[in-house]
């Protein structure tokens, strides 16, 4: 593929770690690439960042055709910068894309163009302590239309975010909360997908749970409202009696590459994983008994967020009395260790650019 590049005449620069956050200062750069039923992908560039030009008719605005990725890239040791298993996140972009109708990319397209436009802001990838530059993959149909029907035309942009820690309080295990009236995704639905709407129908329930002290909800499955699902953006790990288990794949739930990476890293250190149904019952009577050891959450964004509370109505249990729990911070150093080369990288799940 063809990338042209215009470099933005007015760099910015990258603000002191401590003022980062997440998800809120953005790069000199962004890629664009058009797609239209005629020419299919078409385009390919790296311009300077800035506002995009849609037709206020987009479709994207009416009917929330989007799908996104998010993975990071990391500033090793050397000075290099690295990413993370960035093919499984444009395998998933594909398989989110076929979901809602939208356009598929190469695989190696998508690849090139997130390794090409690191490469190009790479002065931007931070390098103190639990920093790493966010990649914002996203592609959405530009139709023209009102009219419901599928995708003629559709936009790929990439953004890039140097981040710090996404909960303010880093490490510290957080409080969560069940939610019993919202309910995010069903089977059969674009749980599984990573699209806009799924977060947009959490953002309510967020709300809710962030008002009564909570960071963030606890999703049930939306059929019997039994069964715990994932966290408010991430998925969610329990360690039960020596065992963890993670609520098993069943079409409503994303398919973390974080979470495929920790179940790989668990499994390689002979610690028993269960992916299963985990009903709230079963969760709030282990917590209650005292076999819930460790409970986290696990996203891209996140990485392992350790959970200190658990809330459901009037039950309330604090987790290994909330402080982070043994397996959830040697997950966190082995897995920032591999993401920023400081530890060894068994699995090649890391990439130069
Ligand atoms: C990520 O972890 O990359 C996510 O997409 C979470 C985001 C919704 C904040």
């Amino acid at each position: 593929m063809n990338i042209t590049v215009t470099k933005n005449p007015h760099p910015g620069k990258l603000p002191p770690a401590d003022q980062l956050g997440f998800g809120s200062v953005f790069t000199d750069h962004m890629f664009v690439m058009d797609y239209t039923g005629d020419e299919g992908w078409h385009d390919a560039r790296i311009v300077p960042y800035g506002p995009l030009s849609i037709s206020p008719a987009a479709s994207v605005l009416h009917y929330g055709t989007e799908v996104f990725e998010g993975l990071k890239a990391y500033r090793t040791p050397d000075g290099g910068v690295q990413l993370f298993r960035p093919w499984e996140n444009v395998a998933r972009l594909n398989r989110s894309c076929d979901r809602l109708g939208l356009p598929q990319i190469d695989p190696d397209d998508g690849l090139q163009a997130i390794k090409s436009l690191v490469d190009v802001d790479r002065d931007w990838v931070p390098n103190d302590p639990g920093t790493s530059l966010y990649i914002r993959p996203f592609l959405f149909s530009t139709d023209p239309t009102l009219a419901l029907h599928g995708v003629h035309e559709a936009m790929f942009v990439i953004i890039l975010s140097p981040s710090g820690s996404y909960f303010k309080d880093g490490l510290t295990p957080v409080p969560i909360m069940v939610e019993t009236e919202d309910v995010r995704a069903v089977r059969g639905g674009t749980g599984e997908a990573k699209c806009g709407g799924n977060y947009a129908a959490a953002n309510r329930a967020g709300d809710k749970a962030i008002e009564k002290g909570f960071s963030q909800v606890l999703w049930l499955d939306g059929v019997e409202r039994k069964y715990v699902e994932e966290g408010g953006g991430m998925n969610v790990m329990f360690k039960i009696n020596g065992t963890v288990v993670t609520p098993m794949l069943t079409g409503s739930i994303l398919r973390g590459v974080t979470r495929k990476s920790c179940i790989e890293l668990l499994k390689s250190w002979g610690v028993p994983v269960e992916e299963r149904l985990l009903s709230v019952d079963e969760l709030f009577d282990v917590a209650k008994s005292g076999a819930l050891e460790e409970a986290w959450c696990v996203g891209t964004a996140a990485v392992i967020s350790p959970i200190g509370e658990l809330a459901w109505g009037e039950r309330d249990y604090k987790v290994n009395e909330g402080k982070i729990g043994a397996l959830s911070q040697k997950l966190y150093d082995e897995l920032t260790g591999i993401q920023w080369g400081t530890k060894p990288d068994p699995f090649g799940w890391t990439c130069k650019v």
